[in-house]
């Protein structure tokens, strides 16, 4: 930051504990972004359950592990958590611009019976090692085990982590010598505000300065 920025009386400077929760959240999706958008399909008591998530990412290798993140459901809990503590198991499909009204309507809260997958008229399969079904129309698709969830806050949160054990891609993705060819993929992501999204197909290239 320049010394002119410090010196700006009009920076915006907020105690992140005096908050209302409806402003750390409005803040946080507001300002951490563009968010992956993870859709993770589960299975429960009630059947199979699908649901997108933008608190998601890529968190270790050896073995890999993705997270994301479950907020809290006005007097309840959400299907997708319910489910993971039933059957510790579950996929994530990653969302590219093909399938974005799908994600929609699985995002929407549906009684626990419903079957999102149906309504939003994805073509689903049974899993090779786990046991929610996966989207075939996900360009990529992560068969996950539950590695452990962590309860964050006072809400709280549930940070839910899977490590993956198979990967499926469709054609022309992920190449022999294992690089992902970007524009095949074609994901959208998360910005703020209510229905806000960001297509990733204007990248660039930066390659790292050498060490001093
Ligand atoms: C693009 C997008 C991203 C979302 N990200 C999250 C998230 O990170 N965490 C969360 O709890 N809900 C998130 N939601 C809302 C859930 O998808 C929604 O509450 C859903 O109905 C939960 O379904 P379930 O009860 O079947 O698990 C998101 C919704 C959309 C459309």
């Amino acid at each position: 930051m320049t010394q002119a920025a410090v010196a700006d009386k009009s920076l915006t400077k907020l105690h992140a504990r005096s908050l209302s929760w409806a402003d750390q959240y409005k803040l946080l999706g507001g300002l951490v972004y563009p968010r992956p958008i993870g859709l993770v399909s589960t299975i429960g008591p009630d059947g199979p359950n699908a649901a997108p998530f933008s608190f998601f990412n890529a968190i270790a290798v050896d073995p890999p592990m993705l997270m994301f993140s479950i907020g809290p459901k006005a007097g309840t809990i959400k299907d997708t958590l319910t489910n993971i503590r039933e059957c510790p198991e579950f996929v994530i499909h990653l969302v590219s611009d093909e399938i974005k009204d799908g994600m929609n309507i699985c995002a929407v809260e549906h009684p626990a019976h419903v079957n999102e997958m149906d309504l939003a008229g994805f073509t689903t399969v049974p899993s090779d090692l786990v046991k929610p079904p996966r989207i075939v129309d996900a360009p990529v698709q992560f068969e996950c085990k539950l590695e452990r969830i962590i309860e964050l806050g006072k809400t709280p949160y549930y940070l839910v982590i899977g490590e993956v054990l198979l990967i499926h891609a469709h054609e022309g993705i992920i190449s022999e010598r294992h690089h992902v060819n970007a524009d095949k993929l074609d994901l959208i992501g998360r910005i703020a505000g209510a229905g806000v999204y960001v297509k990733t197909n204007n990248t660039f290239v930066m390659p790292l300065p050498a060490a001093e």
